[in-house]
């Protein structure tokens, strides 16, 4: 008899399978956001999704390796077409916070499975996940906080000017994607 040298569960393996490809979507909503700013010639929010898009890629990868790591087969899937596109900056950020939560609540789905099957591995690869989205969300919260202090639906050209250059000039102040690449 072949030994089994899987060791992630069916359950799992499929569920960080899904994974894989929820952090692909995800990185094709903010490509798509990236091109919409772009479109409208918001240069600064342009690069932070374009940012953020490679953030994506990152956990995208990092699920691929731990899935190969235990011994477990990845399968890629197709990544179906990003949601319309926004009509304005508040809702261009109301879907980086949308996104961010549907995101969190998966992975708290597979972070659940993981502990009802005692895959304390897998667990504690996952923790990792659930600090990146608090972290996520906190900075999608606070980019509505600012479309909201601009002035919302009801922006001027001025304060979109404003919140644009700021979005773009302030790279330290949104850390993201550098503090994570396990890649480099
Ligand atoms: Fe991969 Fe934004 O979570």
């Amino acid at each position: 008899m072949t030994m089994k040298t899987d060791r992630l569960s069916q359950t799992l393996c499929r569920a960080l399978n899904d994974q894989i490809t929820l952090e692909a979507y995800s990185a094709q909503v903010y490509l798509m956001l990236a091109c919409w700013a772009d479109e409208h010639m918001l240069d600064g929010i342009n690069r932070f999704m374009m940012k953020h898009s490679q953030e994506e890629r990152v956990h995208m990868a990092k699920i691929i390796e731990y899935v190969q790591e235990r011994g477990s087969i990845v399968k890629i899937e197709a990544i179906k077409k990003p949601s319309p596109e926004p009509t304005n900056i508040l809702e261009c950020f109301e879907m980086v916070l949308q996104q961010e939560i549907e995101n969190t609540e998966s992975i708290y789905r597979i972070v659940n499975m993981s502990m009802q099957e005692g895959d304390w591995a897998t667990w504690n690869f996952l923790q990792w996940l659930v600090n990146e989205q608090r972290e996520e969300e906190k900075l999608a919260l606070d980019l509505l906080d600012k479309a909201k202090l601009a002035g919302g639906i009801e922006m001027t050209d001025n304060a979109r000017f404003e919140l644009n250059k700021l979005i773009g000039n302030t790279g330290q102040e949104f850390p993201v994607a550098d503090h994570v690449n396990p890649l480099v």
